[in-house]
């Protein structure tokens, strides 16, 4: 198949677009490098160093003759879009609407799309959430994750595009962005192995669920089946406190550190863990890198690729 993978140069991305050359696609990135990295981009790929809100998408995707638009181009810091939250929709919002409309002019036949169960579910009612759970984001950036998804429903039933869209917990392993607020086990990894001073915020009693990028890069490889189809959480459905995890890190790591903490960061979420047990009934997936193994893995990629 023709493959467009947006954000294909930044740390999911990269993962989607290596399984997808695997997997024996023909694969092109578009990615405008304000966050991805060289060595992320697969040789194998065609890239293309261009914004998703230019206008010269359209003719790109037409050219290219692409069937499938996988969409992980995105403004990812919440803080950024608590900040300036039109910054955010400007990226998050019109130029993807920008982008959706180069699909729907060049007839790609299935967009799929990177959404967030952290950040749409908001402070859960129950745990771990399903799909169903009430959509209440607690950012700017979730709101416009919601209101993509809403897009989507839009193009399929009014233009026909079909949509597959991964709500996806907290994504860690090789590559993530260690200098980002967003990332935790990066920051926290890459700081340990320095051996500088990671900081909890607050108790570090709050939890997240995380999950392996190549258990979502595999996902994504599902997403072309004709099974997949609608919202997926892709999660694995197992809490960790950030003092669980400092304290399986430092393990991996290999020396002692102190645990430092500051102040609880406003507004914070405190638990957030989701099921993924339609992916599981529908699609056959279910995370199979286990946490500790991930982290071991992530740990031995920044010995490797830190300078
Ligand atoms: N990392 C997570 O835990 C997580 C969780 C839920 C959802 N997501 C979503 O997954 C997607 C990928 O996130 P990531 O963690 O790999 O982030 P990342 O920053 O590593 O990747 C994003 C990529 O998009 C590119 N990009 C940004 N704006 C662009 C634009 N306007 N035009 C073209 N390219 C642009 C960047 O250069 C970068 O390569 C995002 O949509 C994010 O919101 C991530």
């Amino acid at each position: 198949m023709n493959i467009a993978v947006t954000g294909g140069a930044g740390f999911i991305g990269s993962h989607i677009v290596d399984s997808y050359i695997e997997a024996g696609h023909n694969v092109i990135i578009i990615d405008d490098m304000s966050s991805g990295v060289k060595t992320n981009i697969n040789p194998k790929a065609t890239f293309h160093k261009i914004g998703i809100g230019d206008k010269k998408i359209a003719q790109l995707l037409q050219d290219e003759k692409i069937e499938i638009l996988n969409h992980h181009a995105a403004q990812i810091s919440v803080r950024i879009s608590v900040d300036d939250p039109k910054a955010d929709a400007q990226v998050n919002i019109l130029d993807t609407l920008n982008l959706y409309e180069a699909a729907r002019a060049a007839k790609v036949r299935r967009i799929v799309f990177a959404s967030s169960g952290g950040a749409i579910y908001g402070e859960q009612d129950y745990f771990p959430a399903d799909e169903k759970h009430s959509k209440r984001p607690l950012s700017p950036y979730g709101v416009t994750k919601l209101a993509n998804e809403k897009y989507l429903g839009y193009y399929k039933t009014v233009h026909g595009i079909e949509n597959v869209i991964f709500r996806y917990t907290n994504v860690y392993g090789p590559r993530q962005n260690p200098h980002g607020e967003a990332g935790v086990i990066a920051i926290f990894a890459l700081k340990m192995l320095k051996g500088e001073q990671p900081i909890i915020n607050g108790e570090g009693t709050q939890t997240r669920d995380y999950v392996y990028v190549g258990d979502v890069a595999r996902a994504n490889v599902l997403a072309l089946t004709e099974a997949a189809r609608g919202i997926y959480n892709v999660s694995t459905g197992a809490e960790y406190s950030v003092n669980t995890l400092f304290q399986l890190l430092q393990m991996k790591v290999g020396k002692p550190i102190k645990r430092v903490h500051a102040p609880a960061k406003a507004g914070e979420q405190k638990r957030s863990v989701c099921t993924s047990s339609k992916m599981k009934n529908l699609l056959q997936w279910q995370p199979e890198v286990s946490f500790e193994e991930g982290l071991g893995r992530t740990v031995d990629w920044f010995k490797a690729n830190t300078k």
